[in-house]
């Protein structure tokens, strides 16, 4: 059977990173690619990272290039093409940046992987996607964020920490945006089948979420330099995997939501099925009011966003 094809927009932090976690579970092989400016950088990296083979035991290729011709046919695109945030800037700081550059990112990926499904990692997360699908104009199943993992596994690791439970037992559920509007679920969070809500008092749990919504900046004030990489690339690999092992894997992920939760039209983290068709099902779960009422303010913040990016993309030809 032929390996997946897995290219890697981006050689940077969450890249490089999301190479080596796809590369140790033996997810395909592996291009990794940057700009031009950065000469063998992906070069370099992609030949260190397949010297790390004969000890850590994996059979992978992995090559590096800035060359789009040598990502042709690929089966996934994840894209973390873009510039990360330092201490005391927001996610959608990087708006205008990054707009241009996951467009002309998705525009090439359009022309030599025609049939990939991408993954987009690059912030501000949920206007990225928006981005790239409308880039690459594929079905919007094809196209979808990384975000919602994330954030979910650093709530489960928050809670975990917090009961003195292995986090294997700490199941969660998130929605909206990535960013400071991030609705976590705790009707929808259970430790080993029991409810979080019987295991910590409100006030607790309430400071556990506002940790987790925070959960990026309280990284990036320690790094400095960049932000988070590890976890992020996890989730991204993470991914990948469902659709190269046709998983079926039940997530949050940014997906294109029209009818859905009466979205109209943008991606915003939603439960979705994850399978080897890309995001095969959306699941609607039912809101109580002060659930509804903190997705639609993430979503809103979502719909300003994308309008500006919108109006950035119309006016300056991102
Ligand atoms: P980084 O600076 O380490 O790497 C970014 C790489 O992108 C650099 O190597 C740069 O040369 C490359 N790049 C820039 N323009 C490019 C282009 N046009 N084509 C190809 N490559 C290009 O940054 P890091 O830490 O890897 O973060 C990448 C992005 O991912 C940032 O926007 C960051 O905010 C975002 N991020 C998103 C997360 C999420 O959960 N969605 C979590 C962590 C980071
Ligand atoms: C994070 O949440 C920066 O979005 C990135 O760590």
């Amino acid at each position: 059977m032929r390996r997946a094809k897995i290219t890697i927009v981006g050689a940077g932090n969450v890249g490089a990173t999301t190479a080596h976690w796809c590369a140790m579970a033996e997810l395909g092989d592996i291009v990794l690619l940057d700009i031009p400016q950065t000469e063998d950088m992906p070069v370099g990296k992609a030949l260190d990272l397949m010297q790390a083979a004969p000890i850590a035991g994996f059979d992978a290729n992995i090559t590096g290039t800035t060359d789009y011709e040598d990502t042709a046919g690929s089966d996934v695109v994840v894209i973390t093409a873009g510039v990360p945030r330092r201490p005391g800037m927001s996610r959608d700081e990087l708006l205008a940046t990054n707009a241009g550059i996951v467009g002309s990112v998705a525009d090439k990926i359009k022309r030599t992987s025609p049939e990939a499904m991408v993954i987009v990692v690059s912030n501000p997360l949920d206007a990225m996607v928006q981005r790239a699908w409308q880039a690459t104009g594929f079905p919007s199943k094809r196209v979808m964020g990384q975000a919602g993992v994330l954030d979910t596994a650093r709530f489960r690791t928050f809670l975990a920490m917090e009961l003195g439970v292995s986090v294997e037992d700490v199941s969660a559920m998130l929605l909206g945006g990535h960013g400071d509007t991030m609705v976590p679920m705790p009707s929808c969070t259970s430790v080993g089948g029991i409810p979080v809500t019987q295991l910590i008092e409100p006030g607790r749990l309430a400071e556990i979420i506002q940790r987790t919504r925070d959960g990026g900046a309280e990284i990036v004030s320690m790094l400095k330099t960049g932000s988070a990489y590890y976890a992020p690339a996890a989730a991204a690999a993470q991914m990948v995997e469902a659709i190269v092992r046709d998983k079926k894997r039940l997530i949050p992920c940014a997906a294109y939501c029209d009818k859905e939760y009466g979205v109209g039209g943008y991606y915003v983290g939603v439960p979705v099925i994850l399978g080897a068709d890309g995001v095969e099902r959306i699941i609607e779960l039912k809101l109580n009011a002060e659930e509804q009422a903190a997705f639609q303010k993430s979503v809103e913040a979502v719909k300003k966003l994308v309008a500006t990016m919108d109006s950035l993309v119309t006016t300056e030809s991102l």
